[in-house]
């Protein structure tokens, strides 16, 4: 794979990989609307890493991509492959890239995806990265795809839940993904107006909540919604789960029944707890996600035409904006201390 001549891709591959998310398929769509108006065929490969390996490929039509704007999901699917961890997966992969002729390979996903992307760059291939994951932990870029349509998604589930914990007079917890960044959780506890948020980026303070439970409820206001993330650090927190994936992700999920308890032996209050799991990353993408995946997708096209690779396409003040994809991973963008206490300070008035 070695382009040196402007604008003479031939064919594009393009893959999806990690935790899906809404809006993946809007960016599909526009992606290969821009580059089959230019004439370069579009294949889709098959459920990430794994269909590289496998050699399994869709071709990416106008006909195929219609009418996929503001689905859920991804239509080319997507799984958790590292290929650097299965022995001969790489030179596979090469020698199926070299014979399906692909000259590009846009490579969406997240930290893991990404990284991979980065090792093929380094072993020859143009690749071009984009930032796709629900927990917006990508550095270089303000959004990754998915993050809006959780938001919305994240919003709506507990707007629903909320009447009955007025009714109930109940304390809520409601745990939300995103892994060891709490931008899905900061985000959401502002929109949602909650008492407090507690995230991976600051060990939670069990005390702080209980006091601030029992002052509110003193004063009469006896139903309460805390936001927490999955990834959250708490002193004896227990996680539900012992599996870990091919990337050596522990899979989160559940800590908040131990906090449960633990304000429950502290003041006598026992919370409900809602995980709300892979709800976040389904259904309706949001209107701003399904707008950003556009971005993405011309800043991508744009990559092609002219020749660049090794770049992740990320988005600055709703404009593409080339990161190389090596300053892009290994490292998590987190939320900053000053955001944290602002939305918290937003509950703490009883
Ligand atoms: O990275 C996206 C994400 O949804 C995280 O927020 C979550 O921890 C993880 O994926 C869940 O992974 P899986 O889909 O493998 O259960």
């Amino acid at each position: 794979m070695g382009i040196n001549i402007k604008g003479t891709a031939k064919k594009v591959a393009v893959l999806t990989g990690g935790g899906d998310s809404s809006a993946i398929n809007d960016f599909i769509r526009t992606l290969v609307i821009l580059l089959r108006k230019e004439d370069i065929e579009v294949a889709g490969v098959k459920n990430s890493y794994r269909g590289l390996i496998e050699n399994e490929f869709t071709d990416l039509s106008i006909e195929t991509v219609d009418n996929i704007c503001g689905t859920g999901g991804t239509i080319i699917g997507t799984s958790r492959t590292n290929p650097y961890k299965i022995e001969g997966a790489v030179s596979k992969i090469l020698k199926n890239i070299e014979d399906e002729k692909i000259d590009v390979l846009v490579c969406a996903g997240g930290n893991d995806t990404l990284t991979v992307a980065s090792k093929l760059a380094m072993e020859g291939i143009n690749v071009i990265g984009v930032p796709q994951t629900i927990d917006n932990d990508i550095c270089g870029t303000d959004y990754s795809i998915g993050f809006h349509s959780a938001i919305k998604n994240i919003v709506s589930a507990t707007t629903m839940m909320l009447s009955s914990n007025v009714s109930h007079e109940k304390e809520m917890l409601v745990e939300v993904m995103g892994r060891d960044s709490g931008f899905l959780t900061i985000r959401s506890a502002l929109v949602l107006g909650a008492d407090g948020a507690l995230i991976p980026e600051f060990p939670a303070d069990v005390d702080k909540i209980c006091n601030l439970i029992a002052r509110r409820r003193k004063k009469g206001r006896k139903y309460g919604l805390f936001v927490v993330s999955e990834g959250v650090k708490i002193k004896g927190g227990q996680l539900l789960q012992k599996d870990v994936d091919v990337f050596g992700n522990v899979k989160l999920g559940g800590i908040t029944y131990s906090l449960a308890e633990m304000i429950d032996k502290r003041i006598g209050i026992k919370p409900r707890v809602n995980v709300l799991g892979y709800l976040q990353r389904g259904g309706v993408p949001s209107a701003y996600d399904c707008y950003l995946s556009t971005v993405f997708a011309r800043g991508t096209a744009d990559n092609v035409l002219d020749n660049k690779f090794g770049m992740m396409v990320g988005v600055k003040s709703e404009r593409p904006k080339n990161v190389p994809i090596s300053d892009a991973i290994g490292k998590l963008k987190l939320v900053d201390r000053k955001t944290y206490e602002f939305v918290n300070s937003l509950g703490d008035i009883w």
